[in-house]
């Protein structure tokens, strides 16, 4: 017999559905008796007990189906030790809740912030499995999340399609793409869709050398150029300053403007004098169905998760290194980002391409 419990915590992806399926199912063909709670809208449900009981049936036919069937919510690492506006201590209602339900394990599906939470409950006490999603893919310890492939294939579609309204225009059109603190998404979107210029937050942009790779481009003929920019791209101005001033500087930014792309767009503008277009695809990235190697990396993170609630080891996040599944101390990877190296494979090729990185 088995009890688990499931959440899905943070903002959605592609492949939650998935993964929760590959837990479940392995673990319903592999032991006798099974009980699942389901709680609802991220860590919320664990704190106020608001669970459902779910059965083998509920995960079948989800492989294919974004977003979440258990909803979710931001629950903030920093507030977790605060009390709620009743005094509720979060962290002991969780525990409360966990115990209540005599849980073998709490298999917890979500980015950073959820997995510093997870670790959280692990040092309190809980058996807890972490299991890593997210589009921004920058979960330390694991080469790869479910959701970051579905997401890339979003936003190249975006930059393809741009591509021939960009081009029969003569214009510079700038598509953002989502990511939060690190470039992984717009790397790989940027390269597969062909982006001539890639700006992302590991590689401060200096606004002259984009301006020099566009107009580089317009002098060997071409008078369309593509940039693929992070939602969270910075400059070297910006970069080079002290912490603090550096949030007042993106703060300024982000009253005057929608996002950086604008700051962007408007800098080209007024140096070049070309026609400038910003493109956001925004949650579209996070949304719809998996594609085939989430739904792959997903089955396997989900079944590995069963085996080791089989084998009663818990106090991992689920991950995928080298090809191979493994299982990697939450204690060693909570609270570490994994951004894009500067001098990764990635970056190497794609400036042999000749894609400008601003630097
Ligand atoms: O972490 C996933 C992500 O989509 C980031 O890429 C983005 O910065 C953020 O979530 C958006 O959050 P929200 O859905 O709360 O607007």
């Amino acid at each position: 017999m088995k009890r688990i419990g499931l959440l899905t915590s943070g903002g959605d992806c592609q492949a939650l559905n998935a993964t929760m399926r590959g837990v479940v199912k392995g673990l319903a063909n592999n032991v006798d008796e099974l009980e699942v709670y389901g709680f609802m809208n991220g860590y919320k449900g664990l704190i106020y007990g608001d669970y459902r009981m779910l059965s083998a049936k509920d995960f079948s036919g989800i492989l294919t189906r974004g977003g979440t069937i258990l909803g979710t919510s931001r629950q903030p690492f920093k507030l977790m030790r605060v009390p709620d506006d009743k005094g509720l201590d979060k962290v002991e209602a969780m525990k409360q809740t966990y115990y209540k339900l005599r849980l073998d394990c709490l298999v917890i599906l979500g980015g950073n912030g959820t997995q510093k939470t997870a670790n959280l409950l692990r040092e309190e006490g809980l058996n807890v499995l972490h299991l890593p999603k997210t589009i921004d893919n920058d979960i330390y310890g694991t080469d790869m999340t479910f959701g970051f492939y579905s997401a890339v294939n979003i936003a190249t579609e975006a930059i393809d399609c741009i591509h021939t309204t960009a081009s029969s225009h003569n214009r510079v059109f700038i598509v953002e793409v989502m990511g939060h603190k690190v470039g992984w998404l717009t790397l790989y979107a940027g390269i597969a869709g062909g982006a001539d210029i890639i700006l992302i937050p590991e590689i401060p942009y200096d606004i002259n050398q984009v301006v020099e790779a566009i107009n580089t481009r317009v002098a060997r003929g071409s008078g369309f150029t593509i940039l693929a920019v992070a939602e969270g791209a910075v400059s070297k101005e910006i970069a080079a300053l002290p912490k603090k001033e550096q949030k007042k500087k993106m703060e300024e930014i982000a009253k005057k403007y929608p996002s950086i792309s604008y700051k962007i767009s408007e800098d080209i503008e007024q140096q070049t004098g070309m026609e400038i277009r910003v493109t956001v695809p925004g949650h579209t990235q996070r949304g719809g169905s998996p594609c085939p190697y989430d739904r792959v990396l997903s089955t396997r993170i989900g079944s590995e998760a069963a085996q080791l609630i089989m084998d009663e080891q818990y106090g991992y996040m689920v991950g995928i290194i080298n090809g191979k599944i493994k299982k990697v101390p939450l204690a060693e990877c909570a609270g570490k980002l994994k951004s894009v190296s500067p001098n990764s494979q990635e970056v190497m090729a794609a400036k042999r391409m000749g894609i400008s990185f601003g630097d």
